[in-house]
């Protein structure tokens, strides 16, 4: 049976429930995060905490970070959860939740296929429980048979995927739409942004057509390869995206060594 912490008390996920009244369901009125588990233990647990305050600050939404702290910790004491994902909400109802997830089977590299996005513009800066959009993205390029979706604005930019930063490499640099263009600030986003020296660059579908090497990130994803955009098939040989995902993941390791204190 599946732990989960709801409102400080442990108890199995199947019980915890809250009022359906609550506006975090009415509404996806709330604030989240998702961290990634190795051997139980959360990468850049300080980091996700900090997004989801600025996240609840930006929304007008209380929210009491020491008490999640406090869950996020007494849950991974219990939850033996090995390689996971950890969950963490807080509803405009007033309610905190953690759960412990399975990690989702990666493919070796992403098929692609493009979806016309607006960002809701009262949201930049908030990683918001409102997240039918992202998901009805990824579902409408999986009808069309990819693994899922690069959201492109109606003027033709192109911004991330529905869970993930998108990065790609022309010339041996390499280069991130920016956040001006109301992108989520991801974690490992910037991780990558200073492993790689990468540029901020608005960029157009058509310009990504020149690009040598593409590849997402996010603290699920890690960094993985994108394989094809569309019927466009990107070259196997990733020099630059294999050196990234090598430091990425030595940064991980050495965070995790040195372990959350608190
Ligand atoms: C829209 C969006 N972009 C990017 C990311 C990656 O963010 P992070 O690296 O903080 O996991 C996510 C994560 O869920 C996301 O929802």
């Amino acid at each position: 049976v599946q732990t989960a912490c709801l409102d400080g008390v442990l108890l199995p996920a199947q019980d915890a429930v809250i009022p359906v009244s609550d506006p975090g369901l009415l509404r996806g009125d709330g604030v989240f995060e998702v961290m990634r588990l190795y051997g139980g233990a959360p990468f850049a647990p300080e980091h996700h905490l900090e997004r989801m305050a600025r996240s609840a600050q930006n929304l007008g939404l209380a929210l009491d970070l020491d008490a999640i702290e406090r869950d996020v910790r007494a849950l991974l004491a219990v939850a033996e959860a090995g390689e996971a994902l950890l969950r963490v909400l807080a509803t405009r109802g007033g309610h905190r939740i953690v759960l412990v997830e399975e990690l989702p089977k990666l493919p070796q590299a992403l098929a692609l296929g493009y979806v016309t996005f607006a960002p809701v513009r009262v949201l930049d800066g908030v990683k918001s429980l409102s997240y039918a959009a992202n998901m009805h993205a990824m579902r409408l390029a999986r009808e069309r048979g990819f693994d899922d979706a690069l959201l492109v604005t109606p003027h033709g930019r192109v911004l991330e995927l529905p869970t993930a930063s998108l990065f790609w490499a022309r010339g041996g640099e390499v280069f991130t739409p920016p956040l001006s263009d109301h992108i989520l600030d991801s974690i490992t986003r910037r991780i990558v942004l200073e492993h790689s020296g990468a540029h901020e660059l608005a960029t157009t579908a058509a310009e990504l057509a020149g690009a040598e090497e593409v590849f997402a990130v996010s603290s699920v994803y890690e960094v993985i390869a994108v394989g094809r955009i569309e019927e466009r098939e990107l070259p196997a040989a990733r020099p630059i995206f294999e050196a990234l995902a090598a430091k990425v993941r030595a940064r991980i390791e050495s965070d995790l060594a040195r372990g959350w204190g608190g």
